[in-house]
């Protein structure tokens, strides 16, 4: 669920003006992860009653999946951080093109809706910020469990006779979101299905143990093989989302590029397992047990030789603008490369107008490390190379100012208060 990109009236002008230069220092928790809950919500779907859910984080694409939901006829409500879906009222199945349109990974909704409904019309997602975004993947898996699909003047038409019916699926690269709409077709259909090289991030493990606690049978998600034994009826269920990986990583490169040091308590270190070394070459202290991570971070870093980003458990391409960011003020060169999203070096130009000195070479990010960055206007151009532009705002000397952060809530929430928490100076003006 890639998200808003059609930011919602009024949100626009907002802007984040930050004081760079200052060292962070204190302890935070982490929000619930984006990327877990958005698919757990197109699941509801699944479920004749309520789904209850916790550790929901309060971010524009969670509003967004809330509307789709609401679209399709279930009630939402939200208490704190827990979120009540009652999907038993489920009357439409049609997803309107503004919803579809803002959240690009509407796509998601389309398995469960279909195995709920028998059919279902979206619009054709498009390509995003940071690549073209086919849905391929989606289609044929969908396909081999028995959809016929259509697509027309922009618009996807799906529909099953009698239900999905279980198959064998090798899907030809690990995609994330055909894994998890895999997930979602296969639970309720007629027989198993056996997936092969499956995405194996942390958030399919989330959405099946949701799935698996509302009575699916599902068997080794977080491995490359995954057996779906489908279930006629999945029960009322209540689940917690597990903490957002990102997020944690994303707070650690701020701190570390502030020669700060923070701790973050409830996340899963373990998730993070790619990332500690990349940080730790840089020259922070990094501990870390069960749910805690403690990084103190070395007054100037060092030049890490090559981060590439890799499916999990590789490194994140959803990190790959925030390291980007943080080598920038980095003692040497640098390597990054993108071997996920063909797209996602558009924040790179706006981190140049802060004074880093990068030049992109086909898929690969090559950073001179300078001393300081230097305070400008720049403007957020998607999610995490938004979230870049705080990471250098936080290092540079004098004002920043940073625009367009409607990119920035659809994954973040809150982040001028968690960061103030811990001592920067930012602000968030209209
Ligand atoms: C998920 O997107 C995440 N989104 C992304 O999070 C994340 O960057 C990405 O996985 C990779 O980790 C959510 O979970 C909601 P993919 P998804 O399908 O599922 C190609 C963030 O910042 N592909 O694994 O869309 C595709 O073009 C974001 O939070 C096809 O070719 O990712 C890409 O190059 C943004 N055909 C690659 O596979 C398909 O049918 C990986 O995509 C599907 C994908």
């Amino acid at each position: 669920m890639q998200g808003a990109q059609v930011p919602l009236k009024g949100v626009r002008e907002m802007k984040f003006v930050v004081e760079g230069s200052k060292a962070l220092s204190g302890s935070i928790g982490v929000q619930g992860s984006k990327n877990s809950v958005l698919p757990i919500l197109a699941a509801t779907l699944l479920i004749n009653g309520q789904s209850v859910i916790h550790n929901c984080p309060r971010l524009s694409d969670v509003d967004a999946a809330v509307k789709i939901l609401n679209d399709f006829g279930c009630s939402v409500t939200r208490e704190g951080d827990t979120l009540t879906v009652d999907a038993s009222t489920v009357n439409n199945c049609h997803v309107s093109d503004y919803l579809a349109h803002r959240m690009r990974s509407s796509i998601l909704f389309l398995g469960p809706a279909v195995a709920r409904l028998g059919s279902a019309q979206f619009s054709f997602p498009g390509g995003c910020e940071i690549g073209l975004r086919p849905i391929d993947l989606h289609i044929s898996s969908l396909k081999l469990l028995g959809a016929k699909i259509e697509e027309f003047c922009g618009m996807l038409s799906c529909k099953v006779d009698k239900g999905f019916k279980g198959n064998r699926i090798h899907l030809s690269f690990p995609s994330v979101g055909a894994t998890e709409n895999i997930l979602l077709a296969a639970a309720t259909a007629d027989g198993t299905t056996v997936v092969s090289n499956a995405a194996r991030e942390p958030e399919i493990i989330d959405l099946a143990a949701f799935l698996n606690s509302a009575g699916a049978r599902i068997y080794g998600a977080g491995e490359s093989t995954v057996v779906i034994v489908g279930t006629k009826k999945l029960h009322d269920v209540e689940h917690t989302v597990i903490p957002d990986r990102i997020v944690t990583a994303t707070y650690l490169f701020s701190a570390a590029v502030t020669g700060g040091e923070i701790e973050i308590t409830n996340t899963v270190p373990a998730h993070l397992d790619a990332v500690f070394p990349v940080l730790e070459e840089t020259g922070c202290t990094v501990k870390r047990n069960k749910n805690r991570i403690y990084l103190k971070a070395p007054k100037r870093l060092s030049r890490v030789k090559t981060v590439r980003t890799l499916p999990y458990p590789g490194f994140p391409t959803d990190l790959q603008s925030p390291v980007t960011a943080l080598l920038s003020v980095a003692d040497g060169t640098s390597v990054v490369t993108e071997n996920i999203f063909e797209n996602r070096y558009k924040y790179i130009s706006e981190l140049l107008r802060l004074g880093a000195n990068i030049r992109i070479e086909g898929r690969t990010a090559i950073i001179e490390g300078v001393e300081k960055l230097t305070g400008a206007s720049v403007r957020a151009t998607d999610l995490r190379g938004g979230y870049a532009l705080i990471i250098g705002a936080l290092a540079a000397s004098g004002r920043t100012s940073i625009s367009n952060i409607y990119h920035i809530d659809r994954g973040y929430e809150s982040p001028e208060k968690v960061l103030s928490s811990l001592g920067a100076n930012i602000k968030r003006i209209t």
